[in-house]
């Protein structure tokens, strides 16, 4: 019988881990459940004797990946798998699979949140503005930008993007292609970041880039810190009192806010931009199934590390 350990520090919605067992206990499959876990030592001990592994933004790191001995597959349930050692597990023969596109709805409506929440001041009484008729940019155009495009059209906005990979998709759907990402940022009212914490886009976002922006300017993140440059997105606040940044990654360098920018940031207390039970129930069930059909056909459609 395969084991299947679900290892989440930030746990799913109690329905969705119902779905999960029963498709698993379905295929013959035992499941265990680590939630909320405080110490490494308890996810190396739960992660020993199992054949895959299930997580969100939970480290998998050497130590872990050494502890379980026996593992063949992790499946980071979610996109952004930069929490996960896919060089080591590969040369552990371990197969790393994210779950593309399954809670990208959940992050899509917590970006446009945050931007209604920034142009109408907070909720704060202080006259604000309006999305309707203003430019969103958005910064990459992957599962979760789509998403964020689909309702910013419906609230009125034109919506641009910057995108390397996505170019076709993008022009398809009727967007503008903006020629580089300075365009983009000096061209938006709104801008709503969506690249992974990998490779180009790692502080993609600098000084060169958010210089550009219009006065007023919203920046929205609900990407990763990573992505950002944070001592230049510092220094630019400091420079452009006009300027809101809004994200759902705490950055390091938060005192610094705290300190000099109030009323023109917000953190959401912990990252929550996946955390519906639909995008846990789409995510976690995506995970199950890709882990029964690795087992059961050898399908390694979602795999990341090949
Ligand atoms: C993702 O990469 O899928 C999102 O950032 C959600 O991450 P989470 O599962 O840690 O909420």
């Amino acid at each position: 019988m395969k084991r299947v350990l679900i290892a989440t520090e930030k746990p799913f919605a109690s329905s969705a881990i119902s779905q999960i067992a029963d498709l698993l206990h379905k295929a013959g499959y035992s499941l265990n459940l680590l939630e909320k876990y405080s110490s490494k030592n308890e996810l190396l001990d739960a992660a020993s004797e199992v054949d895959a592994l299930i997580v969100r933004s939970d480290q998998v790191d050497r130590e872990l990946l050494d502890a379980a001995a026996k593992l063949k597959i992790v499946v980071r349930a979610g996109a952004g798998y930069d929490n996960v050692d896919t060089a080591y597990a590969k040369e552990k023969s371990v197969v790393v699979m994210n779950t593309p596109g399954q809670n990208s709805n959940a992050v899509a409506e917590l970006a446009i949140g945050l931007a209604i929440y920034g142009i109408r001041e907070f909720f704060g009484g202080k006259s604000g503005g309006e999305l309707r008729g203003r430019t969103l940019g958005l910064h990459g155009y992957g599962y979760v930008a789509r998403n964020v495009h689909r309702i910013a059209r419906a609230l009125g906005m034109k919506v641009l993007t910057y995108t390397r990979f996505s170019k076709a998709q993008a022009t398809s759907e009727g967007l503008q292609v903006t020629g580089s990402l300075e365009e983009l940022y000096a061209q938006s009212d709104v801008v709503s970041i969506h690249v992974p914490a990998r490779g180009i886009h790692l502080k993609s976002v600098s000084m060169a880039v958010l210089k550009q922006l219009k006065k007023n300017a919203i920046i929205i993140n609900t990407a990763r810190k990573e992505v950002i440059d944070e001592e230049d997105l510092c220094a630019f606040m400091t420079q452009r009192d006009d300027v809101k940044y809004l994200s759902d990654l705490r950055p390091d360098c938060a005192a610094v806010f705290e300190e000099k920018f109030a009323g023109r940031y917000f953190f959401t207390p912990k990252k929550i931009g996946a955390q519906t039970q639909e995008a846990n129930t789409n995510a976690g069930l995506a995970a199950a199934r890709q882990i029964v059909a690795f087992f059961e056909e050898g399908d390694e459609t979602f795999r990341v590390n090949k």
